[in-house]
């Protein structure tokens, strides 16, 4: 299985300017799947404490081994059984996009934060939905697929929410990054292709729910992975990352 995302250079980009050197202290990541960037966490700071939580136990079981140091808990995000203030820095990893109640669990990742300390939120604007140009084949994949995932609670637009909803939860300093995330111009590499594969055997239920049967749905995954692979084509999203202060 090809792995979806290098969790060290992830960390090292966008959470070690706020992860405290002191020992003991705390993270938490939220909708943190099997734990792979809790993990390059404690890599990273091997004194710090750092809690994975997921709400899909299967997906947290999938990681390696919990320590000492690193507790896999699972639970709803949008009502953490986690301590007022009990964490240095919470942060949330492309969990917001499929939470329907994303105001929820915004608020209870602040509310887990002590005063002073740093919430982190990272999610994909654009996943899906960008590409040139789009042929028929596509779009009969692209409407039924991202209607069906709206269905579910799925926003491919999450991060250019992720300001308002940071604001909204009452923390402070925020500041805005955004960067590129997939970006194929042309055909695409096989690591990549690899990583969409991935992903479109994860959706395949749904995308064969979505267009009516299983056949309809080989079908469009079929003319997906064949735009993927032309030369003539472009995909892309970006991630936006929002951290704040909790006051
Ligand atoms: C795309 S995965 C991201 C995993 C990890 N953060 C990463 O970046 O690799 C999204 C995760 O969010 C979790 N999730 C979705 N809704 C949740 C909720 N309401 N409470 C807790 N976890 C949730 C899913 O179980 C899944 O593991």
């Amino acid at each position: 299985m090809v792995a979806k995302v290098d969790a060290d250079a992830w960390v090292r980009t966008y959470l070690d300017p706020v992860l405290p050197s002191t020992p003991g202290a705390r993270v938490l990541d939220v909708g943190a799947g099997p734990g792979h960037i809790a993990e390059a966490v404690l890599r990273a700071r091997p004194a710090a404490e750092v809690v994975a939580f997921d709400g899909n136990p299967e997906r947290l079981a999938a990681g390696g081994p919990a320590g000492t140091r690193l507790q896999r808990r699972s639970g709803d995000a949008r009502a953490l059984p986690l301590a007022d203030g009990s964490f240095d820095v919470v942060y949330s990893r492309l969990m917001l996009q499929y939470v329907a109640e994303r105001e929820a669990a915004v608020a209870e990742m602040a509310r887990v934060t002590r005063p002073g300390g740093t919430v982190v939120l990272f999610d994909l604007d654009g996943q899906l939905v960008w590409h040139d140009p789009v042929g028929p084949e596509l779009r009969a994949l692209l409407d039924p697929v991202t209607n069906a995932l709206a269905a579910a609670g799925f926003d491919p637009h999450t991060g250019r929410r992720l300001y308002g909803l940071a604001r909204r939860a009452g923390l402070t300093d925020l500041d805005v990054r955004v960067d590129p995330y997939h970006l194929i111009a042309g055909r695409i590499d096989p690591v990549q292709r690899g990583q969409w594969e991935l992903k479109l055997d994860i959706a395949r239920p749904l995308i064969a729910r979505a267009l009516g049967s299983p056949a309809a749905g080989e079908a469009a995954v079929a003319a997906f992975l064949a735009h993927l692979d032309s030369e003539e084509t472009l995909t892309y999203s970006v991630a936006f990352t929002v951290t704040g202060r909790r006051r």
